[in-house]
């Protein structure tokens, strides 16, 4: 549906470039939103580009990380859009990773029933999957993405050249999704080749790294058109979050999101094979994909299979003592399954 949809732009350079790229910013107020890891980076430069339509900017930087996705943070924004006497015709302009781009959809959707939303994604996360999509959020009483909204941007502007300044581990991070995006993707047999032929030691040459974000990027865009409110194909770029979340939490902040995914995935790919759902070769793939990026692949020694099955009850996908999985028959053919969560153990080989 046209109104779903985003602009999207994908080019190295863009941030230097803003102007030119948003000409119906002139003369509008703009709420710059970013967080206090890009800030000294890139705020002073996306100000400066903005100042040259002309545009009233309003920087607000909040503090870098998950725990700023909070009620508490959108209401300061609300008070900060308030005091500045934005209206509806005004832009929020989110710079940064998925948090920033989930808070600040959440903020453009709801203030005044919506305003205009920007999306300038910098993480290989948001870049490849979260900036586009528009799905919103915040989290809520350890409930992760609790709360939230649907509210595509109207741009989305992909520079790669930000991912410089990104730390290996959070690249990693980012790839993790980036290869599971190019195993359930559709267009096959091209996304699989890419994984097949692509190298992703840490150093991964930019231009390699900005093939593969535009092949995640297409693979989300396909997704979201033929389902945009997530009711079954969409669902499938869950793969290997069942485990990974109940993996994350239990961690409590020693495992990334990306590094739990990993684990989630090699776990359920594993599974599959061994039930000969799937052939060892997709497996093999991932792992080498994985391992290049020195991504654990297993449950670490530490967290008990029992506890993580235990998670899964609180899973935002299981009701009524049942679980919604992604599984999958080979690279593009994923499936859902619900299962049980004893009936899960079982097929996971960790109970009798
Ligand atoms: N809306 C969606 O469809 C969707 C999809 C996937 C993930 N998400 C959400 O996205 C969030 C995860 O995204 P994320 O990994 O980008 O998290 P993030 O926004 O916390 O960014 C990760 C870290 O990298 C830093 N960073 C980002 N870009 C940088 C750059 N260019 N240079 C230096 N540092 C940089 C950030 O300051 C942060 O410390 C989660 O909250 C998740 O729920 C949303």
């Amino acid at each position: 549906m046209a109104e779903h949809q985003s602009q999207i732009y994908f080019a190295p350079g863009i941030g230097q470039n803003l102007a030119t790229y948003l000409p119906e910013l002139t003369h509008k107020k703009i709420l710059l939103l970013t967080d206090s890891n890009l800030a000294p980076l890139y705020l002073d430069e996306v100000v400066a580009q903005l100042k040259l339509l002309p545009a009233e900017v309003t920087p607000m930087v909040i503090p870098a990380g998950e725990h700023s996705k909070e009620l508490s943070t959108v209401l300061q924004v609300y008070q900060t859009l308030i005091a500045q006497q934005f209206s509806r015709q005004d832009y929020l302009l989110a710079l940064g990773g998925g948090v920033i781009g989930d808070l600040g959809g959440l903020v453009a959707s709801t203030y005044m029933r919506g305003m205009k939303l920007i999306q300038l994604p910098t993480s290989i996360v948001a870049q490849s999957d979260s900036s586009l999509g528009g799905k919103t959020a915040i989290d809520y009483q350890n409930y992760k993405n609790l709360i939230g909204t649907f509210y595509p941007a109207s741009k989305i502007l992909v520079d790669p050249v930000y991912l410089q300044s990104l730390s290996a581990r959070e690249m990693s991070c980012g790839l993790a999704e980036v290869i599971k995006s190019l195993l359930v993707s559709q267009q096959q047999p091209a996304d699989y080749h890419l994984l097949t032929t692509s190298h992703f030691q840490s150093g991964v040459l930019p231009a390699q790294v900005a093939r593969l974000i535009q092949a995640a990027l297409q693979v989300k865009t396909e997704f979201v058109r033929a389902d945009f409110y997530d009711f079954k194909e969409r669902r499938f770029l869950n793969f290997g979050h069942t485990i990974g979340h109940s993996v994350e939490a239990l961690a409590h902040g020693q495992l990334h999101h990306g590094e739990a995914v990993s684990i989630g995935m090699v776990t359920m790919l594993t599974a599959l094979v061994e039930h000969r759902l799937l052939a060892p070769a997709v497996l093999n793939v991932v792992v080498n994909c994985l391992q290049q990026l020195q991504l654990p692949l297993t449950i670490p020694a530490d967290l008990p299979r029992p506890a993580i099955i235990q998670q899964l009850y609180l899973d935002k996908k299981a009701a009524n003592g049942q679980i919604e999985l992604v599984l999958l028959k080979g690279p593009g053919q994923a499936y859902l399954q619900t299962m049980a969560i004893p009936e899960f153990a079982k097929w996971l080989g960790w109970s009798k």
